[in-house]
């Protein structure tokens, strides 16, 4: 099966009333991992990869190593979509590595760290989005920034993120300013500020809607129903994965992500794609430390890679299954990406989501 688009996933999604899980890769271990759980349950995939992940592994590795998941798994439909791109050269130049989705994200600058103006964000993801579906790709842009509402810092752990300390209104997407961005913007989806923030430490304690605002998610598709919300940082920093990497040595405070159940609410309030990247890292790096530990004379890098692969994929299994996706791929018909600029041409695809069938 060719890749398909963001978009006419996240329409199936939204017909059938499932979320994504979008994982983030940045390696062929981490690609079969995903495709590999894929499999198995039979749901569609979005393999993402970050600025940093296309500058570690470069462009043409993740175009080919895509190439070959295709070319290795028929069955299943793959979007590629380039994570937080933060410019329009960021995101055309992953179209021209065969990405078929983008996000602009334009809560940040180029910078990755100052939040933006709303006239320069909406000017800017409308730029992305013309560019972008005069190809037939797709694009997700942002409205708000990542960031805790406990602390009222975004984070810098993985060089992405707001510096600074942030306002409520700034960590919270404001529902009516949404309508208007999607409007100008025609994003084909829109990430959401609720509190959530990339990377392990995400709360303090078991989040509560003071901190993880579930209900602005609800106002959010209340005002745009057919709207594909997205929800960043969405990995739920299991504790057993925390305890196998301090078992092994490691040395993880306390913390708390996002609850599968809050997430699960969200899918029933239009969100469709859920980004997952943290917990696939604690995943791999938890049997790497294992490994480590238990057999100090190893020296294969196969035996460390072999049980984190086993990792990631049994967690990717139980996201799929968690939010609905499993069972899905056979049921989608890819649609190639020059119908999809033929439909954003023709204005069939408007930014409220027309669903596709199919
Ligand atoms: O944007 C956040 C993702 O976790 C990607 O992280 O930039 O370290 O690849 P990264
Ligand atoms: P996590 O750090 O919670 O996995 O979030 C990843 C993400 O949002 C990537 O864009
Ligand atoms: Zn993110």
């Amino acid at each position: 099966m060719a890749l398909i688009s963001l978009r006419q996933l996240l329409d199936h999604a939204a017909e059938h009333g499932y979320g994504l899980p979008a994982f983030n890769v940045n390696s062929m271990e981490q690609i079969l991992s995903v495709m590999e759980a894929a499999r198995k349950v039979d749901a569609p995939v979005i393999l993402q990869a970050s600025r940093s992940a296309r500058s570690y592994a470069t462009d043409a590795m993740l175009r080919h190593m895509v190439q070959a998941a295709v070319e290795l798994y028929p069955g299943i439909p793959i979007v590629l979509h380039h994570d937080h791109g933060n410019g329009v050269e960021s995101c055309r130049s992953a179209m021209e590595n065969g990405f078929t989705s983008v996000m602009m994200d334009g809560s940040l600058e180029e910078d990755g760290k100052t939040p933006t103006a709303y006239a320069y964000n909406v000017r800017i993801t409308a730029k992305v989005a013309e560019l972008a579906h005069t190809a037939g790709a797709s694009v997700e842009g942002e409205l708000g920034c990542l960031g805790s509402l406990e602390t009222g810092f975004g984070e810098a752990e993985d060089g992405h993120g707001a510096e600074g300390k942030l306002t409520h209104e700034q960590l919270l997407t404001d529902p009516e300013q949404a309508r208007d961005f999607v409007l100008a913007t025609k994003v084909d989806a829109l990430a959401v500020a609720i509190g959530a923030s990339h990377g392990a430490y995400k709360f303090t304690r078991p989040p509560t809607s003071e901190v993880l605002a579930i209900h602005v998610v609800k106002a959010i598709h209340a005002l745009l129903p057919n709207t594909h919300l997205v929800m960043h940082g969405s990995s739920t920093v299991p504790e057993e994965l925390r305890d196998i990497i301090n078992a092994f040595g490691g040395d993880m405070p306390p913390t708390w992500g996002v609850p599968v159940a809050e997430i699960q609410e969200g899918i029933k309030h239009g969100v469709r794609k859920v980004n997952i990247d943290t917990d696939g890292r604690m995943a791999i790096t938890g049997q790497f430390r294992k490994v480590a530990m238990e057999k100090p004379g190893e020296f294969d890098p196969r035996a460390f890679m072999k049980p984190a692969r086993a990792a990631l994929e049994a967690l990717c299994v139980q996201r799929y299954e968690e939010f609905g996706a499993a069972g899905m791929a056979s049921r989608i018909r890819p649609i190639p990406l020059s119908e999809m600029a033929a439909r954003y041409a023709s204005g069939t695809l408007d930014p409220q989501g027309t669903v596709v069938t199919g």
